[in-house]
């Protein structure tokens, strides 16, 4: 199966990262379903996308809405399956100590950034079994670190990379392969409410991942099932490919 042929489902595709992916899989021709909340951003990212790929389309809503998920999926199958889920969108949740974390509000990071992502993948694995698909789960530094102030945020992060290693043992031998990206610091909008009223300017833009996104999607799934890789990771194998 050529590229034109592929599909790929991004989340939070209408900016920063997702918006970068979801640029390199359109220029290779996907097709694409993105993700996002906000319908105006999400319309103009598409209408960027359309410059590659002539079938886009957009779903606007919240990745914890069943209803939404529901129709993210359902896009990928009207334009004829998927190959490749990117759980992309994610909330960071606030930076501060531990001893004032409202616990309660666990109550929203993980279905964002846990919930949402495994539901997709139930819903998805029938589409992705069908054409030797890949789930790319984006994590963070922060999974690992523990960084002072980042907890909440890490939490879900690292809950969502031993799930994703549990999900690429369970699905071995299916046919579907899952793997887990840490893009890096870059200058996002996340970033910079994680820096609230600091300069980030030295932060590279998410353009910096595209040499890591396109060696990724020249790979055979199967071959990298349950990895983990650091898109801006110097002397890293796709940073040598010229
Ligand atoms: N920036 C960094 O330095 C950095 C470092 C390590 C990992 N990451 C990870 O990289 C990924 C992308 O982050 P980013 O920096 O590109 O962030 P960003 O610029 O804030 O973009 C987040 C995207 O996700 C969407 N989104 C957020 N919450 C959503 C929800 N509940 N439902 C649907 N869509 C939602 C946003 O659109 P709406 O707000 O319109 O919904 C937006 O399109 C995240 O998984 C993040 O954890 C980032």
């Amino acid at each position: 199966m050529t590229d034109s042929n592929r599909i790929a489902l991004v989340t939070g595709a209408s900016r920063g990262l997702g918006q970068v992916i979801a640029r390199v899989l359109a220029a290779r021709g996907y097709g694409l379903v993105i993700g996002g909340r906000d319908r105006a951003a999400l319309d103009a990212a598409a209408a960027s996308l359309s410059q590659h790929t002539s079938h886009v389309v957009l779903v606007a809503g919240d990745v914890t809405d069943p209803a939404v998920r529901a129709s993210l999926i359902e896009a990928s199958l009207a334009l004829g399956g998927l190959d490749v889920l990117v759980n992309n969108a994610s909330e960071l949740g606030g930076i501060g100590p531990l001893e004032a974390f409202d616990v309660p509000r666990f109550g929203r990071l993980f279905p964002v950034n846990v919930g949402a992502p495994m539901v997709l993948t139930q819903l998805a694995l029938p589409l992705l079994v069908q054409r030797r698909g890949l789930i790319v789960n984006i994590t963070s530094d922060a999974a690992a670190a523990a960084y002072p102030g980042w907890g909440p945020y890490g939490a879900t992060k690292a809950a969502l990379e031993l799930l994703t290693r549990t999900l690429a043992a369970e699905l071995k031998g299916r046919g579907v392969s899952a793997v887990l990206v840490d893009p890096g610091d870059m200058r996002t909008r996340m970033h910079q409410e994680a820096f609230a009223g600091e300069d980030i300017s030295d932060r590279p833009l998410p353009e910096v991942t595209i040499p890591f996104w396109n060696w990724l999607f020249d790979q055979d799934p199967d071959t990298i099932t349950g990895e983990r890789f650091a898109a801006q990771k110097e002397e890293a194998r796709w940073l040598q490919q010229v």
